[in-house]
């Protein structure tokens, strides 16, 4: 018998996720039945989405229940299946939960060609992260050439990616990352034009300065004083995107919404959020595009691989709460 080791959540979080948080289990590798695949997973793909799943609250998605698998984006290779389209040896990607083995219906199961990129760009770049960077910061967002584009998160998976087609798109971009190290990658290696260590600099002086014809496209996704100290830069007609507000996830006082709201009323601004999954029907059309850019080195990918097996993932999860990875994090399962 072959084991599945599972994480499933014990404990909704009050604040920071606690190890007590999660109950470890294990249980036969199940056998797929007609019209199922049992998929071995690889990689699990750790998002700060994650913690918004683990509230009993409304939100885009249905909370995730007490007792039940943690919900979890993964790469794996299919090693049993009786769905027509899927065969033995496929390698694709899924829903799979935190679980070294799951069986799917096929819904939302796609296969994957790693001859080009590994099979974790599909988790970041490749995967719902890039999606997030390419609509939030093209449909969303709508930078023309010239423009400021300030991004926040700029060394994380999705931010990473939205700086650079920002670049692409011919705007000048300038990020802001915490630490020396992150900053220096950002504009060294990803070619952002600035970046702002938001925990060394004073980030509304800093703006001033990166910044002179203030801020056209603000594409946030942490939120709190970062998000205000933006509002108070804004360009005429200037757009902010809401992709998310990670420094108000483990917020116990209830979450600290904008201040410089009028400034959206003063130079005619908006600010929308945006989903992911809304631009679902469009996936292919902005990988194929986005794969053309990493082929021609354009696009960097970068993700951040810890190999530390199921046992470590309440203590991996907590890296994007506190800033040590860089790029797309992803949990290493074998
Ligand atoms: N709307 C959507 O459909 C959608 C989809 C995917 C992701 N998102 C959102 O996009 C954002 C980025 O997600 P990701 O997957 O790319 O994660 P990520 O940026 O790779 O990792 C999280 C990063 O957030 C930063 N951070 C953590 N606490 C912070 C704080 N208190 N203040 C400022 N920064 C903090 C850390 O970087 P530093 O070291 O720079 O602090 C950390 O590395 C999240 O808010 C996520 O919820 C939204």
């Amino acid at each position: 018998m072959t084991t599945n080791h599972q994480v499933r959540l014990a404990a909704r979080p009050v604040g920071m996720i606690k190890r007590s948080d999660w109950q470890f289990t294990e249980e036969a590798v199940p056998e797929p039945k007609d019209g199922e695949l049992l998929v071995k997973v690889q990689y699990l793909s750790l998002d700060p989405a994650m913690r918004g799943w683990m509230n009993d609250a409304r939100s885009y998605i249905r909370p995730v229940a007490i007792g039940e698998v943690m919900r979890a984006g993964g790469a794996g290779k299919v090693i049993a299946s009786k769905h027509p389209k899927f065969k033995e040896g496929d390698i694709v990607t899924g829903a799979f939960g935190v679980q070294e083995y799951a069986v799917s219906d096929g819904k939302g199961v796609h296969k994957v060609d790693t001859r080009l990129v590994p099979l974790t760009t599909y988790l970041g770049t490749l995967g719902m992260p890039g999606m997030t960077a390419y609509f939030g910061l093209l449909e969303v967002g709508k930078p023309k050439e010239g423009q400021t584009v300030v991004i926040s998160g700029a060394a994380g998976a999705v931010g990473s990616v939205a700086g650079q087609i920002a670049k692409i798109k011919g705007c000048r971009v300038v990020g802001i990352a915490g630490g020396a190290a992150k900053c220096r990658m950002v504009v060294d290696e990803l070619g952002f034009d600035a970046c702002i260590d938001y925990k060394a600099e004073d980030v509304k002086a800093a703006l001033k300065q990166h910044c002179p014809n203030g801020i056209d496209v603000y594409f946030d996704n942490v939120g709190g004083e970062i998000l205000d100290a933006c509002l108070a830069r804004l360009a005429m007609h200037a757009r902010i995107v809401i992709c998310g507000a990670i420094s108000q996830y483990n917020a116990t006082g209830g979450m600290k919404g904008p201040a410089n709201y009028m400034s959206l009323l003063v130079n005619r601004a908006s600010m929308t959020g945006m989903v992911v999954f809304d631009y679902a029907e469009r996936y292919g059309e902005a990988a194929r595009e986005m794969a053309h850019w990493i082929a021609a080195g354009r696009l960097k990918a970068k993700e951040d691989v810890v190999k530390g097996g199921i046992d470590t993932f309440p203590e991996t999860l907590l890296m994007l709460f506190e800033g040590t990875n860089t790029g797309k994090l992803v949990l290493g399962l074998e």
